[in-house]
């Protein structure tokens, strides 16, 4: 079989810098060790997230110039209304400016305190937004999503069965909502089964329970879904994609993700009392219902771009330029959430690292050497981002896992850039003995990763 190749060849270029390890030194100290806090221009490779960093096509940027800017029933929201409905089928479509917004709108309109909503993992933004109206976020993931070493096809899939116990345990209504997030990004972004949509949906409709994808990596998961997924290796990714949503009752997407564009989002339903609701908080804080903070180029960049995530020459660079990251760190025995997911490889730092206890943070201390090593830049998913600190006993508890994600920006970086990250990842990986932890310094109440500082214990 021949390479994989690119299936772009590139037009515009950005140069990246490469800094000295004293120039890094010093960097980390001015960041208290936080990289979210760094200058991206001091950062080589850039994996901290694949969110609203894709290179866009020359086709988007030509609709970014057919852009309508019309502030009510412009040119472009009917592109992009006809673009989401052909591909998700939601009746109302509500345009945001990223996915955190269509999920503050939605919960606002159907969570309460004393409210639980499932999830196969809520990612931190849905977390926050749910607890943040005082409701509970519970993540349900199947046993295997749970086990970093263990491989499964379908390992972001939500466990129906703990799904059951969970409305027989609490009832019915105080279950507004169920969601499941495709792929399963805080899960290793592993995806979900066509199946256990399916099954999910089923139990959801027969306690009269509204099902909601949070949808931001689709097509990837579609993609999964066609490369795993028994009776599916014919069929398109938009045709699957079409299935899945048919099981749902609306979705939250971030067009950061998998619409290929820098910017923009949207929430959509079938429930046109729910959207009418929506639709008032809306424009109380976005937009008109036709452009919902975005520009309207922003909204022709996603219309095109949410077909193009859906080609496949795209998905099949896509998916395999991951696997081929995963596959060169945990042949050299680096230990990483197998198999490797669609947008992103989660190495788990607490195997790797296992002299640094969790509350030490072993995945801030992978993040540091990473760009003290090589100019790299990674995001932790572990204690940093979801521990808990109680407010009055100032008491930690560690998370369930200790990750670092190294995220790919989509179409982006090279095969040689890949081949730098793994040489880079593997220097550290041989000196791992020698690297201690960290402590917070500062830290805020909700969403600490973002602006807390660090010191080396
Ligand atoms: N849901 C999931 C599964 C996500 O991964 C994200 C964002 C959101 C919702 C929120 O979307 O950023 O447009 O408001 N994830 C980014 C990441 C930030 O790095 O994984 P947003």
């Amino acid at each position: 079989m021949r390479t994989i190749i690119e299936p772009f060849k590139i037009k515009s270029v950005e140069p990246i810098r490469l800094t000295t390890r004293e120039q890094r030194e010093e960097y980390l100290r001015e960041a208290a060790y936080n990289v979210f806090l760094l200058r991206a221009e001091d950062v080589l490779i850039d994996l901290l997230t694949d969110s609203g960093t894709a290179a866009m096509s020359a086709e988007q940027w030509a609709s970014m110039m057919r852009g309508d800017e019309a502030y009510a029933g412009s040119r472009s929201w009917f592109r992009f209304r006809d673009a989401v409905r052909e591909i998700f089928g939601f009746t109302h479509i509500l345009p945001t400016h990223q996915g955190r917004a269509a999920e503050r709108i939605l919960f606002s309109v159907l969570c309460r305190p004393g409210h639980v909503v499932p999830n196969n993992t809520h990612f931190d933004t849905t977390r926050a937004n749910i607890e943040y109206l005082g409701a509970e976020a519970v993540d349900l993931p199947i046993a295997e999503g749970r086990i970093p070493a263990a491989r499964h096809p379908f390992k972001g899939n939500l466990d129906v069965e703990r799904l059951r116990e969970l409305i027989a345990r609490v009832g019915r209504e105080r279950i507004p909502l169920c969601m499941i997030t495709i792929t399963n990004n805080s899960g290793g972004g592993q995806p979900v089964s066509l199946e256990n949509v399916r099954a999910v949906s089923e139990l959801c409709r027969s306690h009269g329970i509204p099902l909601y994808i949070d949808a931001c990596r689709f097509a990837e998961n579609a993609y999964f879904i066609k490369l795993r997924e028994p009776g599916q290796s014919d069929r398109s990714p938009l045709a699957i994609a079409q299935e899945l949503f048919s099981y749902a009752d609306g979705c939250t997407m971030s067009a950061k993700k998998d619409g290929m564009a820098n910017i923009g989002g949207f929430l959509a339903t079938n429930d046109a009392r729910l959207a009418q609701q929506e639709q008032n908080l809306l424009i109380l804080t976005e937009g008109f219902p036709t452009y919902g903070g975005l520009a309207g180029r922003d909204l022709d960049a996603i219309a095109t771009g949410l077909h193009e995530a859906l080609d496949e020459d795209y998905l099949l660079y896509r998916i395999t330029s991951t696997t081929y990251l995963g596959d060169h760190l945990s042949r050299a025995g680096v230990p990483i959430i197998e198999p490797p997911g669609g947008h992103a490889i989660y190495i788990d730092a607490a195997a790797f690292f296992p002299q640094i206890p969790p509350l030490e943070l072993p995945g801030e201390a992978l993040v540091v050497e990473l760009y003290r090593e090589a100019g790299i830049r990674a995001v932790e998913i572990g204690t940093v981002m979801f521990g808990r600190r109680d407010a009055t006993t100032g008491v930690e508890t560690p998370a369930a896992m200790e990750l670092v994600r190294l995220a790919i920006p989509r179409r982006v970086y090279t095969q040689s850039h890949i081949d730098y990250v793994v040489e880079a990842t593997l220097n550290v990986w041989e000196r791992r003995a020698a690297v201690t932890g960290f402590r917070f310094d500062e830290q805020a109440p909700v969403l600490r990763h973002f602006t807390a500082k660090f010191q080396p214990v």
